[in-house]
């Protein structure tokens, strides 16, 4: 998968992106992490790419033409291909799992960083397909949130994680958030780990494991066990839980 991430700060998402798994996937060929910048497609003579926004207001704004080359140029290198164009903003929809595992399946994608009060909305207009926040708050730039998807889309692109069993098993997996896990020693600090996990009954570890899910998810995020799809025997099994456990 191709990700090529249009910003004024490329340095930013390099350093940020050429390390652990996502470097090594990188330097694998699984991946590739163009930053292209925006600023080599100024087209005045002092290289500026923003400036003041009509009807006054405070900053500047990124302009129009030379966000609208570096995605032209992005297509020509991709051989005329159209990508979805991402542009990270506090009032796109919001980045979630599911998100990250449609995007995976990409081919190419362009991810728009947008700095200092944002772009003139006429280019806006003609590239971009998709709006996405990485969440209700505001950085100063585009450039984390960008890694963020990069990160989260990698992974689930098959072989970055070497096992994809550990990306099908994890939170948000049907909406449940992932178990407990424990490692040696097993007692620390007067803690034992759960004896089940010891027993190296398989069908025992899955069974509580994805109660443990169950019961984690209703602890930590309710919101998200309303859209999870239990068996009957689920719910019968949560039910008796919840009135053992009320109080
Ligand atoms: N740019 C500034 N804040 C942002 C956010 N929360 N999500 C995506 N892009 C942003």
């Amino acid at each position: 998968m191709n990700f090529h991430i249009l910003t004024l700060f490329p340095e930013m998402v390099e350093n940020g992106l050429n390390t652990s798994i996502i470097g090594r996937a990188v330097n694998a060929g699984l991946l590739s992490i163009d930053a292209v910048n925006i600023r080599d497609y100024a087209f005045n003579k002092h290289q500026s790419v923003d400036d003041y926004p009509y009807g006054g207001g405070a900053g500047m704004l990124m302009q129009a033409e030379p966000v609208y080359l570096a995605c032209e140029a992005v297509m020509q290198k991709i051989g005329g291909k159209r990508p979805r164009v991402v542009y990270l903003s506090p009032q796109g929809n919001v980045f979630d799992q599911k998100m990250a595992q449609e995007m995976a399946l990409e081919e190419d994608l362009v991810l728009l960083c947008g700095h200092y009060e944002g772009i003139d909305e006429r280019v806006l207009e003609e590239i971009v397909t998709d709006y996405v926040s990485i969440g209700d708050y505001v950085l100063t730039g585009g450039e984390l949130p960008a890694m963020v998807m990069v990160d989260a889309i990698s992974r689930l692109v098959p072989g970055v994680l070497h096992n994809d069993v550990s990306a099908e098993f994890e939170s948000f997996q049907d909406n449940l958030l992932e178990y407990p896990q424990y490692s040696r020693p097993e007692e620390w600090h007067g803690k034992k780990v759960p004896p089940v996990l010891l027993s190296g009954h398989h069908a025992n570890i899955e069974k509580w494991r994805r109660e443990q899910s169950i019961i984690r998810t209703y602890e930590r995020r309710p919101d998200l066990l309303e859209k999870s799809s239990l068996t009957d025997k689920e719910k019968k099994w949560f039910r008796q839980w919840l009135k053992e456990n009320e109080d």
